[in-house]
């Protein structure tokens, strides 16, 4: 059975104390509000990872990850993190290929797959996003693309592998920008990277892995997304950085 998966991403926001906040009102909303069985994953900026992950302590259900790490295993590479460094805080998790990564530090398909294969040598389970642009939206070639980054970054793992992995889909047009997609429309791409997967690992295999949808999740569209068959959870941006729509989110399930 894949499992749900609601993952914060807090993306470069909060100072240490406003971190602590959050992170300790999420730990006491998850556990007085009796969630259960949805895995959630917050995912802060790496000098939070260690004091985050110590507030949360053994509470059930709750992980950490990092917003990204590095293709390489360590040396001589100033400002970056690797994913051996990250595990050995304590992480679990790890938001690799975001949109905002791809565009802004022009990382790319090929770079991703390393990323992708460092972090599950390192006993990391990578959250893989993927997500078309508007404009290819908009030229209708959106499935074709979003197959590409797939089979492009993570088509050479094994099956063994890819299982371990969570795929988000995040359409670039409605990431922060108050647009989601509508509940068909994630349903229609979930379902297509699915079968996407099935053609190359079979249909159990694909079965098993968690695709999050991800772009201005709310706790008023959650429901409508989170009730479709092939979106196993959330990658969430802004409404995570609020406790009460976070676990409104969580609690939607
Ligand atoms: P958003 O961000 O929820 O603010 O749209 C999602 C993401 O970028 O992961």
């Amino acid at each position: 059975m894949r499992k749900k998966i609601i993952a914060g991403n807090w993306k470069m926001n909060l100072t240490f104390d406003e971190g602590q906040k959050l992170t300790s009102e999420i730990v006491n909303m998850y556990k007085d509000e009796q969630v259960s069985d949805v895995t959630v994953v917050l995912n802060p900026p790496f000098p939070h990872l260690f004091p985050v992950k110590k507030l949360i302590g053994d509470t059930a259900g709750i992980f950490v990850g990092a917003q990204n790490c590095s293709d390489k295993d360590s040396g001589a590479y100033t400002g970056e993190t690797s994913a051996s460094i990250i595990a050995s805080f304590g992480a679990q998790y790890v938001i690799i290929g975001h949109s905002e990564r791809r565009e802004y530090f022009k990382e790319d398909n090929e770079l991703l797959a390393l990323k992708v294969k460092k972090a599950l040598e390192n006993g990391l389970t990578p959250i893989f996003c993927c997500g078309e642009s508007l404009e290819i939206r908009e030229a209708g070639t959106h499935e074709s693309n979003v197959k590409f980054q797939l089979t492009d970054s993570l088509f050479s793992l094994s099956a063994e592998e890819i299982q371990k992995v969570v795929i988000a889909y995040e359409p670039i047009w409605a990431i922060g920008t108050g647009k989601t997609a509508s509940a068909d429309q994630a349903q229609e791409m979930h379902q297509a990277l699915r079968r996407h997967l099935a053609s190359k690992y079979g249909k159990e295999v694909a079965a098993e892995i968690s695709i999050l949808y991800g772009g201005s999740m709310k706790p008023d569209n959650a429901k409508e997304l989170l009730s479709k068959e092939d979106v196993d959870g959330g990658l969430i941006g802004g409404a995570s950085l609020k406790s009460r729509d976070f676990i409104d989110i969580v609690k939607s399930y």
